[in-house]
């Protein structure tokens, strides 16, 4: 490879192919939730038309008007089918099926290929890259045998007991991938995990269960009702499962989560809020509104917000200090550059960035007085920079960059 494509060149086309993929993985995701959102409000509108009217001799089970982009809608239902197949039927699969493989293709961009920075964090365990790429993959598969098991089982038809179980299996997982990948890799492995148990009840119960039910009635045979109930249950757990998997893809923006020593409890916390804020507007669509559930929700991340505050940092700065804030800087300066600048520069040394990560480039004074707080934030407090501490920070320079940066925020305030 580094014959004709050198190593910064091929981290460049890396950032590129994951950019292409993103922007996919994002659009797929949006017209698969936003179908999603759109057919479990129509389930929850639609009522039943007035017995003896031409719709119900139809055998139309619900209706409703709709006005949206300059015209009236009348969407139908019919439970379990029409009477004649009509002659052009659309489907709704393919969002599904391009949002996971995008996004399983980013786990590989993002993670797989880069999995020393990305998934290993030596102070939780030292894995080698391969084993950090099995318990990922691992942990997709896994998910899903159990989660389809739990299905099959009689508690599948228990709905209320159903959720608590797969609540306390999904925190189990994140609790086990906390002990053993970085804080952000186990949060999105997570989220993958659930990602690929919803598309799995598309590929697997959804949509073979709708072909079963379009061929019998090719045949002429009266159509099953049970596929289509088996159908429901899972698209009803899709619909709960998304509020939680969209913040576990955005969490890598926010390191206080995914970074703190109980990451997979600040998990189950904003994955149940999620839950209870996905009920209210179920029950809402259904004409009942109950905000105790929204109320919890918030309350909720309220608590973890409030739990993962981080402490007053020790004040690194002494009374009487006599360093010179010149002297100070030389020192901070130096540390930087050796555990941060690898990543952190106009043309970053560390293998697989071709840019500065977030922009932040840390190789003059002048930029590391311009990023100071951000710094201060990550480095000091957080402690989730470098990145899965590959550099090997030692807890005293952290404390000298804590010193200086404290220093420098007192004399702005003078
Ligand atoms: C191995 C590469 C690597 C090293 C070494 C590294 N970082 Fe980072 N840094 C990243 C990546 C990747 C991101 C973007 C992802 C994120 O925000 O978690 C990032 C993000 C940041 C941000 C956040 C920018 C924002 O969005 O606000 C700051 C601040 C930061 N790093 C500071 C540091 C400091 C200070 C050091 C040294 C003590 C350091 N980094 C060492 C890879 C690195």
């Amino acid at each position: 490879m580094e014959d004709f494509l050198p190593s910064y060149l091929l981290a460049y086309g890396l950032d590129w192919f994951s950019l292409l993929v993103r922007w996919l993985h994002l659009i797929t995701g949006i017209a698969w939730i936003g179908a999603s959102f759109y057919f479990v409000w129509l389930d929850n509108t639609i009522r039943p038309p007035k017995p003896g009217s031409e719709l119900a001799n139809k055998g139309v089970s619900g209706e409703l008007w709709a006005v949206h982009g300059g015209g009236f809608y009348h969407p139908q239902k019919y439970l379990v089918a029409p009477k004649d197949l009509p002659e052009e039927l659309h489907w709704f699969k393919w969002e599904a099926y391009s949002t996971w493989l995008s996004g399983f293709a980013l786990l590989f961009i993002v993670y797989y290929f880069n999995a020393q920075a990305m998934m290993i964090d030596k102070s939780v365990a030292n894995l080698s890259s391969l084993q950090a790429v099995g318990v990922g993959l691992g942990s997709l598969l896994f998910g899903w045998i159990f989660y389809d098991l739990l299905c099959r089982s009689p508690l599948g038809k228990r709905d209320g007991l159903f959720g608590i179980v797969m609540f306390v299996f999904i925190v189990a997982v994140a609790y086990v991938l906390s002990t053993l990948l970085s804080g952000r890799a186990a949060y999105i492995h997570v989220g993958a995990m659930i990602g690929t148990m919803m598309v799995g009840n598309v590929l697997m119960l959804i949509i073979p269960g709708q072909r079963k039910l379009v061929a019998a009635m090719q045949q002429g045979l009266a159509p099953d009702p049970v596929h289509g109930q088996k159908a429901k249950q899972r698209s009803v757990h899709n619909n709960y499962f998304t509020l939680p998997v969209l913040f576990i893809m955005i969490s890598n923006h926010y390191a206080m989560t995914y970074s703190h020593s109980y990451s997979w409890l600040v998990l189950a916390g904003i994955v149940a809020a999620g839950v209870l804020i996905r009920h209210f507007f179920n029950l809402r669509h259904k004409g009942i509104t109950n905000w105790v559930y929204p109320a919890v929700g918030v309350l909720l991340l309220t608590v973890v917000a409030i739990a993962i505050a981080p402490k007053a940092p020790v004040k690194h700065v002494q009374a009487g200090d006599a360093m010179t804030s010149a002297a100070q800087l030389i020192q901070v300066q130096a540390i930087i550059h050796a555990r941060c600048v690898s990543c952190h520069s106009a043309q970053p040394t560390q293998p697989g960035f071709a840019a500065a990560p977030a922009g932040v480039m840390l190789h003059s004074p002048e930029l590391l007085r311009q990023h100071a707080a951000r710094v201060y934030q990550r480095s000091v407090v957080l402690k989730d920079m470098p990145l899965a501490n590959l550099t090997q920070m030692t807890e005293s320079e952290r404390a000298i960059v804590g010193a200086w940066v404290e220093t420098a925020m007192q004399d702005n305030k003078k």
